[in-house]
């Protein structure tokens, strides 16, 4: 029997995981978190709120599935990652807001690394393990969002509601939000380059808006792998929550004698420069990554709250990113400091807005 500690239980993802482990004999929650909202009764631990590393040492668990959203998630990443607990990542912001300490502490603890993001659980299939040096590059592909296809006078009025109209995923606000920018495609393109160990001019982005094919590797052989399934959460939760092995879902087979076309596109970086600032942050290193998460995460707040405008959101982003002193974050206080630094940059910024 394994051992799950689901934080984020009452989130888009944390919902789906509830699914696939009341689903599977194998599979048992030990713990359950959220932010706030009430999770009494789903496990025999439960929290909400606080520091959900003491939690996670009351339930010794054999793997945490981290789907809290945001870098809140960050300190129940380390935990995991320094003590060798198999760790299924959904919070991408952890991995990239932290991404050098995440892995000295993955390499020093030993346990799994494995990721929930449907691209990174596509990569991390085609890769199985291949190292670096076979790789030619890597392809993340994008839907592009509901906004996909526009040009940035057709933006400036674009409200929360619409920005949460997803075409092809249903999610949670901030990564749907995060969608329709693109940030959160420069949020995985910077989490790819942790897990696979690839530098950002080998990580390629296009736009895909079926969201069929979720990343493809091209080989040093001239070889191209490539995942597919149905945009559905479930398939790379079960995943990573049965690894190494592939357990039945209900998602069904993908029928391509129906009628299927594949059709990919580049990205448009000048109506949704938060990708082009992403691999900019991730190739500056240092903290850089850290302060692009921190203020996009208080952008994407305040759009939903009605204080930015959608282009808004781009614009004081790259405006923290200038402020930034980027240096390297030698341990956690620093990263914070980071981190904390960036958000009241922005904060700043809507005040006088
Ligand atoms: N949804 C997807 O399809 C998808 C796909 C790929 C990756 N991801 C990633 O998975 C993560 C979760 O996304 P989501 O869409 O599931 O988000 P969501 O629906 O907004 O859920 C977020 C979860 O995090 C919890 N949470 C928020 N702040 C917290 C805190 N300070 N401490 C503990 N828990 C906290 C929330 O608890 P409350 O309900 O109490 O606020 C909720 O359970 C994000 O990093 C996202 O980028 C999501």
């Amino acid at each position: 029997m394994k051992r799950i500690a689901l934080l984020g239980a009452t989130g888009s993802i944390g919902r789906q995981a509830l699914e696939i482990i009341e689903a599977h004999p194998g599979l048992e929650l030990c713990a359950a978190a959220s932010g706030s909202q009430p999770v009494d009764g789903l496990a025999p631990l439960t929290q909400a709120g606080g520091d959900l590393t003491d939690l996670l040492e009351r339930a010794e668990p054999d793997l945490v599935l981290n789907a809290v959203v945001g870098f809140a998630g960050l300190p129940a990443t380390l935990w995991a990652l320094e003590r060798g607990v198999d760790l299924a990542l959904a919070n991408k912001e952890s991995l990239v807001a932290a991404g050098e300490l995440a892995l000295s502490a993955h390499q020093r603890g030993g346990g799994r690394l494995i990721p929930v993001d449907s691209e990174h659980s596509g990569a991390f299939q085609c890769l199985e393990g291949r190292s670096a040096d076979q790789v030619h590059s890597l392809v993340l592909t994008a839907s592009g969002g509901p906004f996909r296809g526009r040009v940035r006078d057709e933006l400036d009025d674009v409200t929360p509601a619409a920005a949460l109209a997803h075409p092809t995923w249903n999610m949670g606000p901030k990564i749907t939000v995060d969608s329709a920018t693109l940030a959160n495609k420069g949020l995985e393109l910077i989490e790819a380059h942790f897990l696979f160990d690839l530098p950002y001019d080998q990580i390629e982005v296009v736009v895909h808006p079926t969201s069929v094919v979720h990343a493809l590797v091209r080989f040093r052989d001239g070889a191209t792998l490539a995942h597919l399934g149905y945009p559905d959460m479930r398939v790379p939760i079960s995943y990573a929550l049965t690894y190494p092995e592939r357990s039945a879902t209900p998602i069904p087979a993908l029928d391509l004698a129906g009628g299927m076309t594949l059709e990919f596109e580049p990205p448009d970086l000048e109506t949704f420069p938060l990708l082009a600032h992403a691999r900019t942050a991730g190739e500056q290193g240092g903290t850089y990554p850290c302060a692009f998460n921190a203020a996009n995460e208080v952008a994407v707040a305040a759009f939903l709250e009605g204080r930015l405008p959608f282009l808004g959101i781009a614009d004081v982003v790259a405006d923290a990113l200038a402020a930034a002193d980027g240096s390297a974050a030698r341990d956690l206080d620093e990263l914070i400091a980071a981190d904390e630094a960036a958000r009241r940059h922005v904060e700043e910024a809507l005040k006088v807005a």
